[in-house]
């Protein structure tokens, strides 16, 4: 039994929705889900209201629309409506880097600066439809170019800033992009991220991409392209400061974000405009009992969907203060994030587990000595968070007065799908408790039966569904079916792993493919294997996830060298720097094992499962290992571990 942490009355007092409330609520959302989101799908405004609500369909081709008669503009959503009651309040407050540079942007601030940005993209020839890839740091800048793209109707792609030129040049040429906006560098904790030499390289392979626009952020020395760069400050000076948004229909894309799956390349997850909106905004106001005036900062990179829907989008289309954070936890100490909570007298805390446990090491005096009295909730997202890491959390963080909501969600899910709302539910420290409205979660077992009661099993989500749900992937529908409506039928299969309760409480356990959550980023081992198999002396590599302290997951890979190369601590270095080269910094190897060969089945498929069982140091429960081609490969593999101690 774990322990509950009730409703607090401080919590209580002032919340938007208490226990009755969820359950009347979620009740007609399930029931009704046309009532349910046509009354909160006004939430928006809309340029031409919608008459229609939900259409539906997990079987067949599987097509999902919301509001789809509805026209509206999500740029106008998160400014223009605002600026009548707001244009004097903050939207955005940033962080710098360096403690001593911050900024306060107002809603009429932001306004213009979007409005002369999507003129000057106007005349670059951005069009409607046209897709454009954001490489940024975390500075206004990068709100800014969202909201342009919303506002000319173009499609952002954003690419977090860690990833190499390779990776970069992959999902531009995947979208087609005809725009790059960036900067001359990055600053994280202290250091330079060479973003504009990173763009130069990426776009030599990239033909469709005419125009880049820089952002000057440090003066650092870079290359600029006659005819194709641009500094923003130039443009943005000459632009006008008032634009008229353009019409988009609710089913017209919004964003492209590029996330790791089980197979292959990268998948390009594609967000429409009327559903995401209507839910993010939801969302954000509910899970974190954002009431007027609240000063609420979410940690994570717009490069993350997690920026996307609760620093940029949900926030401001709900009018509300978003801190926006450029550095790091432990820059220049490990009290960074508490003095920024103190500095800014921040409400509403929004980070990941990862960075709680690496804090959690630096014991409780970095914290304590900071005030965090105008604290009054926590959240998490990102990753399973461990008891221990939530009960220290709740303890010295939060002084064992706020509330922590374990937000548990997905690139593809748009918005956040299972969840506490802080005056309805009452906690158990790891489990993401229950269902936003409208979503329908499905235990079922490997084969498909659907599971009742207190059990674990895969996760699924049934119909009716939530509006904010991903449509498709970016032009292959077929990979949409097949990953995530074919080994299921009529359901969404999540890729995670959960158990349910005797409570009806979910309590995520970690995915169940081939994808792993390192520091709460998504990676998929067959993009780690192909990087790896890239290398001229790797002849084969298997990757797989391994517990790991401070990350969650570490990335563990077998590595099987062509015919007379030999293991050395030199190729390790190698191997791992060539990885941070293909993909980037996120995605090197913790532990490389040089492995003679690898266990396969006779028909040469590797066995995964003993790869990670042998990466877990769990060797007493291997499995049925007679159907391996050789068996006598495991042995080797199990010495080789234990050998490095
Ligand atoms: C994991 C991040 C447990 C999960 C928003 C999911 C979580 C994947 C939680 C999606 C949580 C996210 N508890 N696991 N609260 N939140 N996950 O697409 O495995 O980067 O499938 O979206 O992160 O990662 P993604």
């Amino acid at each position: 039994m774990s322990e509950v942490y009730p409703v607090p009355a401080e919590t209580a007092k002032n919340a938007l929705i208490d226990n009755d409330k969820y359950n009347e609520w979620y009740e007609r959302s399930v029931k009704d889900p046309d009532g349910f989101w046509g009354e909160h799908g006004k939430r928006i405004d809309w340029i031409k209201p919608f008459t229609k609500v939900k259409n539906v369909s997990y079987s067949g081709d599987v097509s999902i629309k919301w509001f789809e008669d509805g026209t509206l503009n999500v740029s106008a959503n998160c400014l223009d409506r605002h600026l009548a009651k707001r244009r004097d309040q903050t939207a955005i407050i940033w962080e710098g880097d360096d403690p001593n540079e911050s900024a306060h942007i107002t809603y009429g601030d932001l306004h213009e600066r979007v409005c002369r940005l999507a003129n000057a993209m106007t005349d670059l020839g951005v069009k409607k439809g046209d897709r454009v890839t954001i490489y940024l740091p975390m500075i206004p800048e990068a709100a800014v170019a969202m909201l342009a793209c919303a506002r000319v109707g173009a499609v952002h792609s954003i690419v977090f800033g860690g990833f190499s030129p390779d990776a970069l040049a992959g999902r531009i040429q995947d979208c087609d992009s005809s725009l790059l906006i960036t900067a001359d560098e990055g600053l994280r904790g202290g250091r330079k991220v060479p973003l504009k030499a990173n763009v130069d390289k990426a776009l030599e392979t990239c033909w469709s991409c005419k125009s880049v626009i820089v952002v000057k952020r440090t003066g650092g020395d870079i290359h600029m392209v006659t005819g194709r760069d641009h500094w923003y400050h130039d443009l943005v000076a000459k632009a006008a400061p008032t634009h008229t948004p353009v019409e988009m229909s609710a089913e017209d894309p919004l964003f492209l974000l590029y996330t790791s799956g089980s197979t292959g390349k990268p998948k390009g997850v594609v967000h429409t405009t009327g559903g995401y909106l209507v839910y993010a905004s939801m969302t954000h106001q509910y899970v974190f009992d954002y009431h007027e005036g609240d000063i609420y900062w979410c940690t994570a990179d717009v490069g993350w969907v997690t920026g996307h829907s609760y620093i940029v989008y949900g926030p401001l289309a709900n009018g509300a203060i978003t801190l926006m954070f450029e550095g790091i936890p432990n820059y220049p100490t490990v009290s960074r994030f508490w003095d920024v909570v103190d500095k800014h007298k921040v409400n509403i805390f929004y980070t990941a587990p990862t960075a709680i446990r690496s804090l959690m090491r630096e014991g409780e005096e970095p914290v304590k000595k900071t005030s965090r009295a105008s604290l009054r909730l926590l959240g998490s997202v990102g990753e399973p968070i461990n008891p221990e890491a939530w009960t220290w959390y709740h303890r010295v963080v939060g002084d064992g007065r706020c509330p922590i909501v374990d937000t548990w969600w997905q690139t593809e899910t748009g918005g956040i799908l299972i969840t506490p709302l802080p005056g309805a539910t009452a906690l158990k420290p790891g489990s993401a408790t229950r269902p936003f409205f409208g979503v329908k979660p499905v235990m079922v077992d490997a084969e498909g039966k659907t599971l009742e009661g207190a059990v674990e099993g895969n996760l699924c989500l049934a119909e009716p569904g939530w509006p904010g749900q991903m449509r498709t992937l970016w032009g292959d529908h077929e990979r949409f079916k097949q990953s995530y409506f074919a080994t299921y039928q009529g359901m969404y299969f999540t890729g995670d792993g959960a158990r349910r309760d005797e409570d009806g409480y979910y309590w995520i356990t970690g995915r169940v493919d081939d994808v792993i959550n390192v520091s709460g980023h998504r990676m998929g081992t067959a993009e780690v294997e192909s990087a790896l198999v890239a290398h001229p002396k790797v002849a084969e590599a298997a990757v797989v996830g391994y517990p790991h302290d401070i990350k969650g997951q570490g990335i563990y890979a077998y590595v099987t060298l062509v015919a007379g190369e030999e293991p050395s601590e030199d190729l390790r270095k190698e191997l791992v720097n060539w990885v941070r080269k293909e993909i980037g910094p996120i995605a090197s190897p913790d532990l490389i094992q040089w492995s003679p060969g690898l266990p396969k089945t006779r028909s040469g498929k590797i066995m995964r499962r003993i790869l990670r069982k042998i990466a877990e140091n769990d060797f007493g429960s291997l499995g049925d290992t007679s159907t391996l081609a050789d068996p006598g490969v495991v042995d080797d593999l199990i010495d080789s571990r234990m050998n490095r101690g």
